[in-house]
């Protein structure tokens, strides 16, 4: 990096806590990514979008860059009354949206954890009642209204309404799906049920969606960011360069799926202990190594592991593991945030876990928690600094102006990570000027929003399907 670059760096990658416990660097050393290790990483990233994208290399591509057949993005003029569901992020939701006015219903349904891990014709026909309930509370039940499908797994998309479950990703893993066409499961499942009917059906992913409904404010919207359960990001890309699919003029929007980044042992030096506990104790042992290193479903583990570890070291907590802190999967990632908001937080946190603090053992939880949601945000900027600047080769462009569209809770509810991501992509892509635009998704308009304007896209682009 150069001079001026390097004390730039130096700026954006500091951290503001000043500890009086100077053995805890040596936990926390391995999660600090120098500026220079996260060129690499984007440089490692920027041959796995090439294998992706190859006509013989794609089936082994751990980064799978899934064509969506999405050729245009929105020009903000689409109309429409539309049905939604959206699943495979915090909460299941069945909404309904008129896309011109704004407005929309919706109703969030719990998947309970067994669900998740069930048969997938109990997925589909919990799926198939929310959305017969929602019909018939919201006086619905007489129409047919098109309905837009967001699921947020990796698919391998025949067509808008025809879409393969390559696999399962974040907290799921019902059987009988792998393989199969989603949307054939979701008709069949309102079919058994008999009461009502539906339109045609369009499914997207969700980073798909949300470039989409940024791009209906924001015309210059070309990529797709999701920082919530899971990450993700989808961009426009050359036709010419999707090796998979004829043609050669104009742009495809292509789902990265940057969450398999690193399962082929890419990335196995910049891992912790910590992270290959995680994956190890994953119901995906192996699979989205890159997710499980950024992602709200994993980052709480990260950081309680940590926490347990030090414990143990007898550098916290006067060396006692409460119950609470020595269950997997008790400390959220929500509590990230809230720790490193106040110091108050973290007290009440700590108590809450059953903990015997002091201050010291608080500001060193902050430390951690700053850390490791600090490593989740320059990864993410890596990984985005890739994509912006592969936009900007593409083009041939000396400078590129462009907007990503975002999502998750991840982005949204962390105190600092948005500008930490910010910052470190401005590093990592000095000839990139980037516009982040978060998809508005207070009580789920965002996914209203995404989902109906991307089956009014995808409907006029039907045309162009191979
Ligand atoms: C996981 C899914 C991906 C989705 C992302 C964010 O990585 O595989 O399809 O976009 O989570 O929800």
């Amino acid at each position: 990096l150069p001079a001026v670059t390097k004390a730039l760096a130096q700026w954006v990658f500091s951290h503001p806590y000043n500890i009086k416990r100077p053995e805890v660097t040596k936990y926390l050393q391995p999660f600090q990514l120098s500026p220079e290790t996260l060129q690499e990483v984007s440089a490692r990233l920027r041959k796995d979008l090439l294998r992706g994208l190859g006509k013989h290399s794609h089936h082994k591509a751990p980064v799978k860059m899934l064509p969506t057949f999405v050729r245009a993005t929105p020009d903000g003029t689409e109309k429409g009354d539309f049905l939604a569901l959206d699943l495979g992020g915090t909460n299941f939701r069945v909404l309904h949206v008129r896309v011109e006015e704004e407005a929309q219903k919706v109703q969030i349904c719990a998947i309970p954890q067994e669900m998740m891990l069930g048969t997938g014709e109990q997925l589909f026909d919990h799926i198939a009642t929310c959305l017969g309930d929602f019909l018939e509370s919201h006086n619905l039940k007489g129409q047919t209204l098109p309905l837009g499908f967001t699921f947020s797994f990796p698919c391998e998309q025949l067509e808008i309404d025809k879409s393969i479950l390559i696999r399962w990703t974040k907290g799921f893993n019902c059987s009988g799906v792998e393989g199969k066409d989603v949307v054939q499961l979701l008709k069949e499942a309102i079919h058994r049920r008999g009461d009502y009917h539906i339109g045609s059906v369009a499914m997207v992913n969700d980073t798909v969606g949300t470039m989409m409904s940024c791009g209906y404010k924001d015309q210059s919207c070309e990529i797709g960011m999701i920082i919530g359960t899971g990450t993700n990001a989808c961009y426009m890309e050359e036709i010419k360069n999707v090796k998979r699919i004829e043609g050669k003029d104009g742009r495809m929007c292509i789902n990265t799926e940057w969450g398999g980044f690193g399962d082929d042992g890419c990335l196995d030096d910049i891992l912790t202990e910590f992270d290959v506990e995680v994956d190890k104790t994953s119901i995906n042992p192996g699979v989205h190594i890159f997710e499980k290193m950024i992602s709200g479903m994993y980052l709480g583990e990260i950081v309680r592991l940590v926490l347990v570890k030090m414990t143990k070291d007898k550098l916290l907590f006067k060396g006692q593991i409460s119950e609470a802190l020595g269950t997997p999967g008790r400390f959220e990632t929500k509590f990230i945030s809230e720790i490193e908001d106040g110091l108050e937080n973290a007290k009440k946190i700590l108590t809450e876990l059953g903990l015997d603090w002091d201050l010291v053992d608080a500001s060193v939880v902050r430390l951690v928690c700053d850390t490791i949601s600090s490593r989740s945000a320059y990864l993410c900027a890596a990984a985005l600094a890739t994509l912006v600047n592969r936009i900007r080769n593409n083009r041939k462009l000396g400078h590129l102006k462009t907007t990503v569209g975002v999502d998750g809770t991840v982005y949204r509810k962390h105190p600092t990570f948005s500008s930490k991501l910010q910052k470190a992509v401005r590093l990592l892509a000095p000839q990139c000027d980037i516009t982040f635009l978060v998809s508005e998704d207070g009580s789920g308009t965002g996914a209203a929003m995404v989902t109906a304007v991307a089956y009014f896209c995808a409907s006029i682009l039907i045309q162009w399907m191979v």
